[in-house]
């Protein structure tokens, strides 16, 4: 058996492994192909004697906010052992190396997202309790009907969206810090595994302006036949144009015409409530809210109903407790506990657009 990090060369054998498992892809090759921290390096591989490819893990290579401080993390994802060679420790070997691979290329923590949490409990990570927000009728949202939506311009809007996810999201810990390329990269490739080819989509990116300026931006997408707004941001106090947002991916999931004015190409609107899939037409946002209290008071103000799910498949695991005791001026062990609070904290957030 042959464990190691892949060479480029291997790149369409890592992809043709993974499509036995979701056969999608198309879904795993936008990450190698589109996001630019994306490294052969970091993508590890199993073969068996005869040479063939049997096993993958890989390590996103992301940086979060942290107590005011930018933290290297090494995301891991798209671990994966063909049928027949399973239960014999591939995937363990794989995991093992993973962790010296982040060690020694200086990441501080890491995240993944996982169904077998015992499996990864073994190695160390752990899972922690998150909140999903549900907003289980998005019509029932007063807003100002005198709002236009218009969708992302990337050369005209892009400065002004990041400036907003700085301010916004750069205020959040946990959240991942982006630069323009990862945005560039973040707008191809963001997205979530659907559980069935065909149940997820493209994303659809709105947003609306207040006297010319951008006040608020939502990232939607169509999971499991539903909306999921998987990012957000708006300017302090424009929760009345988020609203008018949701509300009006409420209205498109279901097919219904918007009470808002549309400017720009809402064509993509359509990916939201078509394709195949077991779906309900549903006005039905999921997103995150808990780490906004004040918005989450201003949604039910404006007659939003908010209900909150829980989920644990979400681990951590610290990789280098000295770094992050530098950073944070404490004791490594202090330093670790410090990092999971942060995790573990309902004011904290990982935008589903960030994963992987
Ligand atoms: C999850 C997955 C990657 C594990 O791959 P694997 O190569 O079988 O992993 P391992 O053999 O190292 O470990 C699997 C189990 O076999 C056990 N095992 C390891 N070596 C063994 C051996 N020699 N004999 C018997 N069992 C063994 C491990 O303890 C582990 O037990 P657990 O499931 O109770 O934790 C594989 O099942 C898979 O590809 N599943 C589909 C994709 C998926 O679910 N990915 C993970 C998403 S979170």
């Amino acid at each position: 058996m042959e464990i190691r990090a892949a060479r480029r060369s291997e790149r369409d054998e890592v992809l043709d492994l993974l499509s036995l498992w979701y056969d999608d892809r198309a879904f795993f090759a936008r990450y190698n192909q589109n996001d630019p921290k994306f490294r052969d390096d970091l993508c590890l591989i199993a073969r068996d004697r005869g040479g063939a490819l049997i096993s993958t893990v890989q390590i996103f290579d992301r940086t979060i906010n942290l107590d005011g401080k930018v933290v290297p993390m090494g995301g891991i994802g798209s671990v994966f052992t063909r049928k027949d060679y399973r239960h014999k420790g591939v995937a363990s070997s794989l995991m093992r190396l993973a962790i010296d691979t982040l060690e020694r290329e200086g990441f501080e923590v890491s995240l993944l997202f996982a169904e077998r949490l015992t499996f990864y409990n073994q190695f160390g990570w752990r899972e922690i309790n998150r909140k999903f927000s549900m907003i289980s009728d998005a019509l029932q949202l007063g807003a100002d009907a005198a709002t236009e939506i218009d969708v992302l311009d990337l050369e005209r809007d892009l400065a002004e969206i990041m400036s907003i996810h700085r301010a916004y999201s750069g205020r959040i810990n946990v959240t991942a810090v982006r630069d323009e390329s990862e945005w560039r990269g973040s707008l191809r490739f963001a997205g979530n595994q659907p559980m069935n080819p065909g149940e997820g989509s493209d994303e659809y990116f709105v947003l609306t302006r207040k006297a010319g300026a951008i006040a608020a931006y939502a990232r939607a997408i169509r999971l499991y036949g539903i909306t999921m707004v998987m990012e957000y941001g708006y300017r302090e106090g424009a929760f009345g144009s988020l609203a008018a947002l949701l509300r009006h991916l409420g209205e498109i999931a279901i097919g219904r015409r918007s009470s808002f004015r549309l400017i720009g190409d809402h064509r993509r609107a359509s990916r939201l409530h078509d394709g195949s899939g077991p779906t309900t037409p549903t006005s039905a946002i999921a997103t995150h809210l808990a780490h906004d209290p004040d918005l989450e008071l201003q949604l039910a103000a404006a007659g939003a109903s908010l209900v909150h799910h829980t989920d644990n498949n979400y681990m951590w695991r610290i990789i280098a407790p000295e770094k992050l005791g530098c950073r944070f001026s404490l004791e490594p062990e202090d330093a670790s506990t410090r990092a999971f609070e942060l995790f573990a904290s309902e004011k904290s957030l990982y935008w589903t657009a960030d994963r992987f």
